[in-house]
């Protein structure tokens, strides 16, 4: 059976990516945002409800946040980070945390993460991620571009839709398929995940300095997301929308007869967060080798603060392009 579908996968790869060369991305894109360390603080709304993962977080608002030295920027960095300070009382609501969800929403567009450390640690689950301005989610879809728990090494890209929206199980992604349906109702929410290589997350992730993620929506085409490893020498200004355009993503999920893009997708704000435990973290504590530092999560998260040292975003850059020229066909 292996060797038979490998000899029918072999064709049909290199067919695709000959049609890739041969037809070119129609649409040229070009620099529409670019977030730079303080530009987060205009360009961002810090929000203070309660996690609806259901963490053991405590959002804080923006002038709370760069008081207690949660949020800081330069001229070229921006951090986000969790408290590393002080206990949590077992009323209160968290520990202290960041999540800001940009002004802007955008479409169709090459989203480019220039980055140099993510949320590491047990209990953490940090996420750069977009959902729809309109909602009510899942209603306009979310796209996880970055996200992953505890002390993982794998990042996991995702969409989470409406009913009626699918990802085939063949596809041209580096990455491993880990569910197919992308809708909220089925597998308790799971989403459509793509599971990247070891090193795009976590300590794996930040001991080697970092590096870049991007994400691709078009109408088109669907959505892909990319990992490229920081490299001063070949990439020293990062990737472009081009360098993105030519390579095989890391997750790939087409839109068409599977699922709709016009009926799953619209405009997304952008969001970074960091939340503790909930829905994913939590649940999985028990089965992490995390379980041997404390006998629940919580419990790990409220006594614990200098556990979260290594529990902050480190932003270099976020670079919005969207598409120009002739129109998308679209059936
Ligand atoms: C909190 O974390 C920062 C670095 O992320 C570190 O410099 C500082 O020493 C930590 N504080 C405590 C109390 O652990």
């Amino acid at each position: 059976m292996r060797a038979k579908f490998s000899a029918l996968l072999l064709p049909a790869i290199f067919v695709l990516l000959t049609s890739a060369q041969l037809f070119p991305d129609p649409a040229t894109y070009v620099l529409k945002d670019k977030f730079v360390g303080r530009d987060f603080l205009n360009g961002f709304n810090w929000e203070t409800f309660d996690d609806p993962t259901h963490g053991r977080v405590n959002y804080v608002d923006k002038n709370t946040a760069l008081q207690r030295g949660l949020t800081s920027a330069s001229d070229t960095k921006f951090f986000m980070r969790a408290d590393n300070k002080t206990m949590v009382a077992p009323g209160a609501r968290g520990r202290d945390s960041v999540r800001i969800t940009s002004y802007q929403a955008y479409g169709d567009g090459i989203y480019i993460l220039d980055l140099s450390h993510m949320p590491e640690g047990c209990s953490t689950w940090p996420a750069w991620w977009s959902t729809s301005q309109q909602g009510p989610w899942p209603q306009g879809g979310e796209i996880d571009i970055i996200e992953g728990v505890n002390i993982g090494a794998t990042n996991l890209a995702s969409l989470h839709t409406t009913p009626g929206c699918s990802m085939p199980p063949y596809r041209l992604q580096a990455g491993t398929a880990v569910s197919a349906s992308c809708d909220t109702s089925v597998n308790s929410n799971q989403g459509c995940g793509t599971s990247l290589r070891y090193g795009t997350y976590g300590t794996s992730f930040n001991v080697a300095g970092g590096g870049y993620f991007a994400m691709r929506r078009a109408r088109d085409h669907g959505i892909s997301v990319w990992y490229i490893k920081r490299d001063p020498f070949l990439l020293p200004d990062g990737p472009d929308p081009d360098f993105l355009i030519s390579r095989i993503p890391d997750a790939s999920f087409p839109t068409g007869n599977n699922c709709n893009y016009q009926d799953h997708f619209n405009d997304h704000n952008v969001i970074f967060d960091l939340t503790f435990c909930g829905d994913w973290a939590g649940s999985v504590w028990g089965t992490s080798s995390c379980a041997n530092a404390a006998p629940t999560c919580t419990a790990f998260v409220d006594n614990n603060p200098s556990a979260f040292s290594n529990a902050y975003w480190e932003i270099n850059s976020l670079k919005i392009y969207t598409p120009v020229g002739p129109p998308l066909i679209t059936p």
